[in-house]
């Protein structure tokens, strides 16, 4: 099985990480070596010490881009969840790494602010916290995303399953076979042996 990165991209609050866990453990399910790299997670290791200026967002993400390209280039599917709200960095990302997928996690500043899953958002309109993507620091959305998601109109499962159909068509991951877990072994073997009396197999 080829690797490829599933890179995440949007607003702090859209859905990257809650959509990407579950495209992760679906890829598991499916036998596939996954690595996932998120960036609230890759900013306590990875990325520790680094701010959020343009030149320390590139650096962010250009180390991410690093690891994603290692583990893809190995036969795993890396999943990169981080803001990456610069166009020319993503494609910088996108030009190192072969196999690249860019998801778009659309979701109107509006509705994330309203979500404010971590509080953030109150803080930078207030200006506690400075820079803050879409509030005060900018989000330059993709133009060429192999994968729009609108998490504002879709759940994350419906989200989700966007992705995985889109990686079936791109050919990075195969289509799910939908015998599997609808049939038990003895119902499959009943239905083989009624195909064959039929002499279609
Ligand atoms: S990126 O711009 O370098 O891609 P990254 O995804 O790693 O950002 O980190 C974003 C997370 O850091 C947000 O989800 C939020 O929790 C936190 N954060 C803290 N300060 C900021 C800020 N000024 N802008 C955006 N996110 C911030």
């Amino acid at each position: 099985m080829a690797g490829c990165t599933l890179w995440f991209t949007g607003l702090s609050g859209s859905g990257k990480t809650t959509i990407s866990k579950i495209v992760e453990a679906e890829l598991r399910r499916r036998g596939h070596k996954v690595e996932a790299l998120d960036g609230d997670v890759v900013r306590t290791n990875l990325s520790k010490g680094l701010g959020f200026s343009k030149e320390d967002r590139d650096t962010n993400i250009k180390r991410i881009a690093f690891v994603c390209d290692l583990l893809s280039r190995n036969e795993v599917v890396a999943i990169a969840a981080a803001i990456s709200p610069y166009r020319e960095t993503r494609d910088h990302a996108r030009a190192m790494i072969e196999n690249f997928v860019e998801i778009f996690v659309d979701c109107p500043v509006e509705v994330c602010i309203e979500r404010d899953t971590k509080g953030l958002y109150k803080k930078a309109l207030s200006g506690e916290i400075k820079n803050f993507t879409g509030v005060s620091d900018p989000y330059e959305s993709p133009e060429s995303a192999e994968v729009i998601v609108k998490t504002a109109e879709e759940t994350p499962e419906e989200s989700a399953q966007k992705i995985l159909k889109r990686l079936e068509e791109l050919s990075y991951i195969e289509a799910s076979a939908s015998v599997e877990g609808v049939y038990s072994e003895e119902e499959k073997e009943e239905l083989a042996k009624r195909l064959a009396d039929l002499g279609y197999i």
